[in-house]
């Protein structure tokens, strides 16, 4: 839409849409982790540019062992993830290391830093907290998404989801 790719549970990839992870989102990616570093604060991602076949994997899994109702609020379906564009990617930090990726990882320092400085970088925060209404998952303080400073900065300012800015 207007230049910029979306994936959401309204917009699918093609299957074969296969583009790897995204130069310029990953050299953001870690310019940010190295500011953050200055700060003292590790962060990492622990997943980032899945395939449709990856996600199918994952997706399924999630199915099978929480049933399809439950897994559609957590979980994209085969051909719906950000994570097969390229430019979305799970990010942990030292504080929550070990305890997953769940709501409290926005509350831990690393969490706190990424929702306020990830902007600068280019990334947002994509699935905020109250928006399961507009985006369509639950909270996911750990999932960011490359959309390049200019748009990072306006979604920020406006307070606004990715879905809410494109339309
Ligand atoms: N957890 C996000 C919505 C995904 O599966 O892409
Ligand atoms: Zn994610």
């Amino acid at each position: 839409i207007d230049g910029i790719l979306i994936a959401n549970k309204t917009y699918p990839l093609p299957k074969d849409y296969a583009p790897g992870w995204d130069p310029v989102a990953s050299e953001a990616l870690n310019v940010m982790f190295a500011a953050a570093k200055e700060e003292g604060l590790s962060l990492w991602v622990c997943s980032g540019y899945r395939s449709y076949t990856d996600q199918r994997i994952i997706y399924n899994g999630y199915v099978a062992r929480d049933g399809k109702e439950a897994a559609d609020r957590y979980s994209a379906r085969p051909g719906h993830s950000e994570h097969q564009t390229g430019l979305a990617m799970d990010v942990e930090g030292h504080s929550s290391l070990g305890i997953g990726l769940i709501d409290d990882f926005g509350e831990t320092p690393e969490g706190k830093w990424l929702a306020a400085n990830c902007h600068e970088y280019g990334f947002i925060i994509r699935y905020p907290k109250g928006k399961t209404d507009i985006t369509g998952y639950i909270y996911e303080p750990w999932h960011i998404r490359y959309v390049g400073r200019d748009a990072a900065e306006e979604i920020m300012q406006l307070g606004v989801t990715f879905e809410e800015y494109i339309v």
